[in-house]
């Protein structure tokens, strides 16, 4: 949930610090803060501002002295508002000491109790000032060591963890530690670098180092050193950034939402790539999918969606049953797990908390782990037998578009892949799917082509107060992702419901001029008639029905045409016009599109 920086190097320290926070904003965005080493053993040169990180550059001008080591942080707030004091870093009493931290920290109050009474002086309303002061004590207990502080302190901590420290006894010296909690290296030449994920140095650098759970790194600008907590060193696996910077800019598009939703063709069939159909052997390679009996997708937000329609698939061709649950609900009811069951975390970040906790959950009672993730070397797919890796490039916007999509990619290759292992599928079905899965990308391309009266026609409803959106199958959950992307974007009420359920109550909401979209079955679908009898049902009692589907619909008010695909594909096409809805309703509203109010991109906290 937040953005977190180091760097230590040649260069001017400030540069690469604020670059990289820039490239994290996405992650938390309500304050800032940046701390540097100037001079041995003088207090920290340190500015922190509330708000998004252009409020930290404008009071910075030309105060900041020259450094070659520091950290930088932008905040999404768990413990105390985001205001100038509650930004991070935090630094300890003598101001030489500074500190950064994502996560949260569970056992912060006992820990500041028994800091105060050692007569520490607490300035913020954080969890994580609890962990500089705790720092600063263990450091000297160390003799000025302050790695092997970092590991007496993360052996003290309850909770989740990214740190960042650095001492102004030590320029150039940078020691971080993680803990279900993102935290990469990117190895520079004379360089080196500390960040949550590596868009913060891609422009520095494409060579990175992956670190595990509870490990300890200590950087100069010529050295790295990983450690676990008892001090043990370990070798990182180090990887190649396939990213360029380019990549993780806007690529002349006003918004990364749109150029995300437009790089759909190329991220649906980058996922596809090499795994025909399902038949890759590699799709599952690390795990052993024999005698599973169960099969149970757990995920939140719009990766839950994804989880939905890939029940669908998977009951279908692999003929096995399967549950989707939200990730924030999952163990506490303490679901019946056991080896049989085969477990798939959906998750875009791979840092999803509630994910991330839920999947230990069932792992911890003998579960089999496969995780769908887009972003290597996370926390997710480091912890799972096996993973399928969605290949949709860096999403940099809050809102999900094209990691949903190339999701559903991902559902539908497991689903054929469980079902040919289970000998139910058999190959002329899944060439035939895989015939049509090849076809997806130039559809969207085609749908991306038509989009500009739907931007407009959107623009009629921007005053309305709600919006109600139906499907049915995987047409359902179509339309709750449609509903939580018009949330998240037009910060407008918006509701998905299942067609058939609409006259067991919701239809009551239907009134004169009440905007419905209609996610609509293929017209060739056993379901279609069904649907446009709902639709004649809202249509009757007032509404004004959009309908986004293969045909026409003679009832409804406006139609979006999308190609005809497989029934169970539908969803890849149908969601494009949903998201460019909630797009432009966004900018109609004059909203923040890629960093909508009181969201960020992973939310790394429970
Ligand atoms: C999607 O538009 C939302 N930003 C959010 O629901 C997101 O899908 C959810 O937080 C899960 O994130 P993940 O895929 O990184 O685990």
């Amino acid at each position: 949930m937040c953005g977190i920086v180091g760097y230590t190097g040649k260069a001017q320290a400030l540069s690469p610090v604020l670059e990289g926070l820039r490239r994290l904003e996405y992650r938390g965005y309500d304050s800032a803060g940046i701390a540097l080493v100037v001079a041995p053993g003088e207090a920290l040169w340190i500015e922190k501002r509330a708000g998004k990180l252009a409020n930290l550059e404008q009071t910075l001008g030309e105060s900041v002295p020259d450094s070659h080591s520091g950290i930088g942080h932008t905040r999404w707030a768990t413990h105390g508002g985001p205001t100038d004091t509650n930004a991070h870093p935090h630094l300890d009493n003598e101001g030489k000491l500074a500190l950064i931290h994502n996560g949260i920290i569970e056992n912060y109050v006992d820990l500041r109790s028994e800091l105060e009474a050692r007569g520490h002086i607490f300035t913020s309303e954080t969890d994580t000032e609890s962990v500089v002061h705790l720092l600063s004590d263990a450091r000297k207990s160390h003799h000025g060591d302050l790695a092997a502080a970092m590991r007496e302190v993360c052996a003290q901590l309850r909770g989740s963890f990214t740190l960042l420290a650095i001492h102004s006894d030590e320029p150039g010296r940078i020691v971080g530690a993680r803990r279900n909690s993102p935290l990469v290296v990117g190895v520079g030449n004379g360089e080196n670098f500390l960040a949550s994920d590596v868009s913060a140095f891609i422009a520095y650098t494409k060579h990175a180092l992956e670190l595990g759970q509870d490990e300890v790194v200590d950087i100069t600008s010529s050295s790295i050193v990983v450690t676990d907590l008892a001090g043990t060193v370990i070798t990182p696996r180090e990887y190649e950034i396939s990213w360029d910077a380019s990549a993780a800019e806007r690529g002349g598009f006003p918004h990364f939402m749109l150029k995300e939703i437009y790089e759909q063709p190329k991220s649906i069939a980058d996922t596809l790539i090499g795994r025909t159909a399902g038949l890759d052997p590699e799709i599952t390679a690390g795990i052993d999918l024999t005698g599973i009996s169960k099969v149970v997708i757990i995920a939140c937000g719009t990766a839950y969606h994804a989880g939905l329609v890939g029940k669908y698939a998977i009951e279908k061709w692999a003929n096995i049953a399967v549950e989707v649950e939200l990730a924030s609900e999952y163990r506490y009811r303490e679901p019946a797990v056991d080896s049989q069951t085969l477990v798939i975390p959906i998750s875009q970040s791979g840092e999803t908390m509630d994910t991330l906790m839920a999947m230990r959950y069932a792992r911890s009672h003998g579960a089999r782990v496969f995780a769908v993730c887009n972003t290597n070397g996370s926390t997710i797919p480091r912890e799972s037998d096996a993973v399928l890796y969605t290949h949709a490039g860096p999403e940099i916007a809050v809102a999900s578009t094209k990691a949903f999509t190339a999701q559903l990619i991902a559902m539908y290759l497991i689903a054929l892949h469980l079902g040919r292992v289970r000998g139910v599928v058999t190959k002329e079905l899944s060439d035939e799917i895989g015939l049509e899965l090849a076809e997806l990308p130039s559809k969207v391309e085609q749908i991306l082509e038509t989009v500009e009266p739907l931007r407009a026609l959107t623009r009629q409803f921007k005053d309305a107060t709600s919006m109600l959106f139906l499907g049915r199958h995987v047409g359902y959950p179509t339309a709750l992702e449609g509903a939580l992307k018009l949330k998240e974007l037009a910060y407008m009420h918006a509701e998905g419901f299942a067609g058939g359920e609409l006259k067991h109550g919701p239809i009551a909401l239907i009134d004169q001029g009440t905007p419905v979209i209609a996610v609509m079955p293929p017209a060739q679908s056993a379901l279609h008639e069904k649907m446009a009898s709902n639709v004649m049902e809202v249509k009757a009692r007032g509404a004004v029905v959009i309908a986004i589907g293969d045909a026409d619909l003679p009832s409804a008010a406006h139609n979006i045409r999308i190609p005809t695909s497989h029934e169970f594909l539908q969803p890849v096409l149908a969601v494009v016009p949903l998201q460019v809805i909630a797009y432009e309703m966004a900018i109609a509203r004059g909203n923040d599109v890629d960093q909508p109010r009181n969201l960020a991109k992973s939310v790394t906290v429970e």
